[in-house]
C-alpha cells in the first residue's frame, strides 16, 4: 500500500537532499558521501553535509574535525535546551574544504550519557537537521546509519528526498541488503539516484593493476530487473582509507588521481540526474 506523506516537508534554501545509504553497515558509505560532497563541490556546486549517525558518528573524524568540550547543546532526554525562536534554525555548521558539515552526535552530550532509544533518536536527528543554518545549497548530502529502521523511518517521514544514492560492496549479501534498502526508500517515493559499488576491485598501489577480489555476484542484472543505474565503482584502495583516517579525504587532497576519477564521474551523473529532475520545481 503506498501511504501518502502530507507531513513531508523542505528544507529551506536547500536545492537537493540527498541520501547516502545502505542496508549493510560497514560498506564505506561515510567514506563515499564525504568524497562525493568534495566531488560536486568540485564541479562547483555549494554543498553541506550532514552526519546522521547518532551511534557512531564518523564524518568528523574522516574530515578532521575535533569535538569542542562544550558544543553540547541537546540532551539525550531529546529537550534541546538552548532557544529556538519561532523554528528558525539556529545551529551554525562547520565549514571545513568549503564544506558546511554538521554532525548530530557532535552536538550530543554523549560524554556520560545515556543513549536515547532509537525512535526518540530519530526525533533528535530530524530536529537537528532543520535546527541548522545550512545556507544556500545545491546539495546537501545525508550520511545515514546502515538499515531501514530508525533514524532513516523519522527522516523520510518528516522530509522530501531528491535523491537516493545506495552504497553497496560487490558480495552477495550486501546486494540483498541493497535491495531491501531499495524497497524502503521506493516507498517513501524518494527518487533513488542509482548505486555505487564500493571497494569494487583492488587498484594495486604500485602498478595500477585491477585486481577482483570479491567474487562478483549478479548484481548488475539485479540492478537491471530494478531499473537502478550503476552509478559507478569505486576501487578499494590505500589512499583512500589513509585519506579518511587522516582527515583528508582522498577528493581533497588528490582529486586528479586515477583512483578518484570515479568519484569525479559519479557526481557528474548525480549533477545531471538532478539538474533534469529540479526543472520542473
Ligand atoms: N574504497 C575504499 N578503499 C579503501 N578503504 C575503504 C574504501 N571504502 C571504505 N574504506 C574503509 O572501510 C572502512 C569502513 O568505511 P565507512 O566507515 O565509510 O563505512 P560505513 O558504511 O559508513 O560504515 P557504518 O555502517 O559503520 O556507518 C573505513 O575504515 C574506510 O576507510
Ligand atoms: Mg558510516
Amino acid at each position: 500500500m503506498q501511504l501518502p506523506f502530507p507531513l513531508q516537508k523542505r528544507i529551506h534554501s536547500v536545492t537537493n537532499l540527498i541520501a547516502v545509504a545502505s542496508g549493510k553497515g560497514g560498506v564505506g558509505k561515510t567514506t563515499i558521501a564525504v568524497n562525493l560532497a568534495l566531488a560536486l563541490q568540485q564541479q562547483g556546486a555549494k554543498v553541506g553535509l550532514y552526519d546522521a549517525d547518532l551511534y557512531g558518528p564518523n564524518v568528523p573524524l574522516m574530515l578532521g574535525i575535533r569535538r569542542k568540550k562544550s558544543a553540547a547543546s541537546i540532551h539525550p532526554s531529546g529537550m534541546i535546551p538552548t532557544a529556538r525562536v519561532n523554528n528558525a534554525p539556529y545551529i551554525p555548521p562547520i565549514a571545513r574544504y568549503g564544506l558546511q558539515i554538521m554532525s548530530v552526535g557532535l552536538l550530543m552530550a554523549t560524554d556520560d550519557a545515556v543513549m536515547p532509544d532509537p525512535r526518540m533518536a530519530g526525533h533528535i536527528i530530524r530536529q537537528t537537521l532543520q535546527d541548522v543554518m545550512w545556507g544556500n545549497l545545491d546539495f546537501l548530502l545525508l550520511d545515514l546509519p546502515p538499515g531501514t529502521g530508525e533514524p532513516q523511518q523519522t527522516l523520510l517521514e518528516a522530509f522530501q528526498l531528491d535523491g537516493v544514492v545506495l552504497v553497496t560492496t560487490p558480495q552477495d549479501l550486501s546486494l540483498m541488503d541493497a535491495g531491501r534498502s531499495l524497497k524502503f526508500f521506493q516507498q517513501f517515493k524518494a527518487p533513488i539516484l542509482g548505486v555505487v559499488e564500493n571497494m569494487s576491485y583492488l587498484m594495486c598501489p604500485h602498478c595500477g593493476e585491477q585486481i577482483e577480489v570479491f567474487q562478483r555476484s549478479p548484481g548488475e542484472s539485479f540492478l537491471q530487473q530494478q531499473n537502478v543505474e550503476l552509478l559507478g565503482r569505486i576501487p578499494m584502495h590505500i589512499e583512500i582509507s589513509r585519506g579518511i583516517s587522516a582527515g583528508h579525504p582522498l577528493m581533497e587532497d588528490a582529486s586528479d588521481a586515477t583512483h578518484a576519477q570515479a568519484f569525479q564521474q559519479i557526481a557528474q551523473k548525480i549533477m545531471q540526474k538532478c539538474t533534469g529532475q529540479n526543472d520542473g520545481k
